[in-house]
């Protein structure tokens, strides 16, 4: 099935997932090409949803002990350029890139649904981290980095309407978002061990106690040594919103072709939506939230 996306470009359905056309291709390559390893770790979002800032913790708590804090690759290199999107980056241009000389563990990121995935990552013990971010956040969140991103000014009103009834009914890059999110945490559910599932408000709430989650997660627990040297704060605060977004490299440049990547530090904040959303859309995914949610547990701060 294919329909056009509220800005004119071509989505497909596919397996349920609503993709845009371009990316079909490298989605279909990476399912036939990508063999995970055990050591792999895939870093996977719904775009808006702390990607940036999740590529940028994981790399850094990953490789603490290749790279002093103070030579991090994170001073020249955007977490873009150092954690590649299996479909935007590494299958792109290629159905069989060479990816087995790439030092352990490697870092992946993937905007794929979990049902997407290359089977050898569902069926190897690669390790998944998640992050979600409460739809309203992260829809007014897209909508704004692609209005910027093409026209250098927040969205109108009406393209904000048009965007808002198309992610409503699911139709839009990536969605549905619920079922995205669900795949995910019912995947964490089923394997907590494969499956880390965290959420951006947390992260904004106490980042230490993440920080140290992500660590455990990875098998990499931090020593007493490293948390009395102040290790954690550290890499906390390398990694926060202020510090990356003024970082040279942040700053200047461009991404995945047209992306600036200034871009990806707009605000940062929890509650933004406020900002851009009648009461009655937010109340409209409110709705829907509760009703896909029923059940299953996944509450979000919004
Ligand atoms: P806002 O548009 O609400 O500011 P992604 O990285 O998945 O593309 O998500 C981008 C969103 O995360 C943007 O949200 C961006 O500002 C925010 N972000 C980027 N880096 C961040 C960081 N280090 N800490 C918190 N938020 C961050």
């Amino acid at each position: 099935e294919q329909r056009e996306s509220w800005d004119g470009s071509p989505l497909v359905k596919y397996c349920g997932c609503w993709l845009q056309v371009m990316l079909f291709r490298p989605v279909l390559a990476a399912q036939k090409h990508f063999k995970a390893k055990s050591t792999d770790i895939l870093l996977s979002t719904m775009p808006k949803s702390g990607t940036t800032w999740l590529k940028a913790l994981t790399f850094s708590i990953a490789n603490r002990n290749v790279f002093p804090i103070d030579q991090t690759p994170l001073l020249t290199s955007t977490p873009h350029m150092l954690v590649p999107f299996l479909e935007l980056n590494v299958y792109w241009e290629q159905d069989n890139p060479d990816l087995e000389n790439i030092p352990s563990p490697r870092i992946f990121s993937t905007h794929m649904h979990f049902e997407l995935l290359p089977v050898s990552i569902r069926e190897t013990d690669c390790r998944i981290i998640y992050i979600c971010r409460n739809p309203l956040d992260q829809f007014v969140s897209h909508i704004q980095f692609l209005f910027r991103n093409k026209f250098g000014k927040d969205a109108d009103p009406a393209a904000m309407d048009e965007a808002f009834e198309m992610y409503c009914q699911g139709i839009y890059s990536f969605g549905p978002f619920w079922d995205h999110i669900l795949g995910y945490w019912n995947a964490h559910l089923e394997n907590p061990g494969k499956v880390l599932f965290l959420k951006y408000e947390d992260l904004k709430e106490d980042i230490t106690s993440q920080v140290k989650k992500i660590a455990e997660f990875l098998g990499l627990p931090f020593s007493q040594e490293e948390e009395e040297q102040g290790l954690i704060d550290q890499i906390s605060g390398l990694c926060s919103f202020e510090s990356l977004r003024n970082l040279a490299v942040n700053k200047t440049g461009i991404t995945l072709g047209v992306l600036k990547n200034s871009s990806f530090f707009r605000k940062g904040q929890v509650g933004d939506w406020a900002n851009y959303l009648t009461p009655a859309m937010a109340e409209r995914i409110k709705k829907l939230m509760d009703t896909k949610f029923e059940g299953s547990g996944l509450l979000f701060k919004t």
